[in-house]
């Protein structure tokens, strides 16, 4: 049995404090793959996560989805080190799969400003897909930047920057199983 995680997490002089449990999460992700199984009956979608941030959240997510599906990555840069969003983004990783004519689910762990999963988007769709959707586990509404339409949702949350079940600081953290907002 694993130890349950602190509530309050230092991280030099930083402190971050609990904003989303573990089990409010899994609740969360479960109810997420049930929309998900019966919006994609019959359809054997490819879901691609966009690594690194979407790994813990997108296998979380297939283990409770009852229908079947195929698994791909897609791999973009565009924080560095930093916690503000730069914009730029730079592709690292491809796909392997054929999506001509296939249905797609985009996993994105958070949506901060958009740009990044609009970029992602506009490539698959260039690519004559049956049909894209983006699910994502946040999303933070007040930093938007950029208009785009994310169909599954798990969480809204302000615009504080978070860690945990996925989400790194300077490539850390993200082995939490919790997520965790800065304090401010
Ligand atoms: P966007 O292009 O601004 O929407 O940023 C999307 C990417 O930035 C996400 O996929 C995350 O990898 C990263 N990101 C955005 N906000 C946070 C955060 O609060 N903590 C950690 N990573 C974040
Ligand atoms: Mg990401």
């Amino acid at each position: 049995m694993c130890k349950n995680e602190a509530n309050i997490i230092k991280v030099g002089n930083e402190e971050f404090e609990i904003l989303l449990h573990e089990n409010e999460i899994q609740k969360r992700v479960k109810e997420l793959a049930e929309i998900i199984t019966e919006d994609y009956h019959g359809k054997l979608p490819i879901i691609i996560g966009i690594l690194n941030g979407s790994f813990i959240f997108m296998s979380d997510l297939v283990k409770y989805l009852s229908i079947q599906c195929e698994i791909d990555f897609f791999k973009l840069s565009s924080y560095g080190d930093e916690k503000i969003s730069s914009g730029k983004v730079k592709m690292l990783k491809d796909l392997n799969a054929d999506i001509n004519d296939r249905n797609i689910l985009l996993v994105e762990d958070i949506v901060d400003t958009g740009l990044s999963i609009s970029y992602i988007k506009n490539i698959i769709v260039s690519s004559n897909p049956a049909s894209v959707k983006i699910a994502t586990l946040l999303l933070k509404p007040e930093s938007l930047k950029q208009k785009i339409d994310v169909d599954y949702v798990g969480f809204e949350i302000p615009n504080r920057f978070v860690i945990g079940y996925g989400l790194d600081y300077a490539q850390k953290y993200r082995n939490l199983r919790s997520i965790y907002a800065l304090k401010q």
